[in-house]
C-alpha cells in the first residue's frame, strides 16, 4: 500500500483527490461506512469549515453536516450571511465511526494527510474548526476546546506559501446539547466575518 502521503501529494486537483480518498485502503473505517463522505459547499469559497466525522445522515447522503448538527450550522452560519454557496465544509474523517464513536487517533493519522491536502488544494481565506478532534488533529493541540476556542492561529500548510488564519470554536453538536454555549459561538462566527471582511 502506498502511504497515505504519497497518495495525497499525488492529487492536483480536487477531482482527483476525492477519487485518492475513496480508493483509499489505509483507514479500517471505509471497510463500516456506507459511502465516503468528502465535502460539500463551493471549492472556491473564502471559508472552509472542518469537522469531525460523519454520522448516520451523512453516511447516508454521502455529505457533510446534514444532519440534526449540520441543520444548526447552517443557521449559524446563515446570521454572518454564510450559506453553502460561500462556504466549504469536509471532515477530518471520511468514513462514520461505527455507533458514532469517537475517532481513535490512528484514524485521524490515517486520513490526515487527505485532510491537509485538500486545505492546500482548495487555498481558503481562512479555516473554522469546528469542535475539540477537528482542533487537535490540525493544531496539534492538546488543551480543551473551551480555551482553544475563539482564539486565531496559523495553520501551517505543506505545498501553501503562507499559514491559514485558522480559528476554532464548538461543535454544532456540543451545542445542541449544551444551548447555553451558543453565544460564544456566535462571537467565533462574528470574528470570521470580520477577518473576511477585512481579509
Ligand atoms: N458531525 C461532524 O463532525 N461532521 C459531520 O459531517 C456531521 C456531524
Amino acid at each position: 500500500m502506498r502511504a497515505a502521503h504519497d497518495i495525497a501529494e499525488a492529487a492536483t486537483t480536487l477531482a482527483s483527490l476525492a477519487e485518492a480518498v475513496a480508493a483509499f485502503d489505509g483507514c479500517a473505517l471505509r471497510r463500516t461506512a456506507t459511502t465516503t463522505v468528502f465535502a460539500d459547499g463551493n471549492p472556491g469559497a473564502r471559508l472552509m469549515l472542518i469537522g469531525e466525522a460523519p454520522g448516520a445522515e451523512e453516511d447516508r447522503l454521502g455529505k457533510p453536516f446534514v444532519g440534526r448538527s449540520g441543520q444548526l450550522l447552517d443557521r449559524m452560519l446563515a446570521t454572518i450571511g454564510i450559506d453553502r454557496s460561500s462556504a466549504y465544509i469536509t471532515n477530518v474523517l471520511f468514513w462514520r465511526p461505527p455507533g458514532n464513536r469517537k475517532p481513535t487517533p490512528g484514524e485521524i493519522a490515517a486520513c490526515l494527510p487527505f485532510v491537509l491536502r485538500h486545505i492546500a488544494l482548495v487555498r481558503p481565506a481562512i479555516v473554522m474548526l469546528c469542535g475539540g478532534t477537528a482542533t487537535s488533529a490540525l493544531l496539534g493541540v492538546s488543551e480543551g476546546i473551551t480555551r482553544l476556542r475563539g482564539r486565531w492561529f496559523d495553520l501551517a500548510v505543506p505545498g501553501l506559501e503562507q499559514p491559514v488564519p485558522t480559528i476554532a470554536t464548538y461543535h454544532p453538536s456540543y451545542l445542541l446539547r449544551s444551548p447555553e454555549r451558543k453565544r460564544e459561538a456566535w462571537r467565533d462566527l462574528l470574528a470570521v466575518q470580520a477577518r473576511l471582511e477585512s481579509a
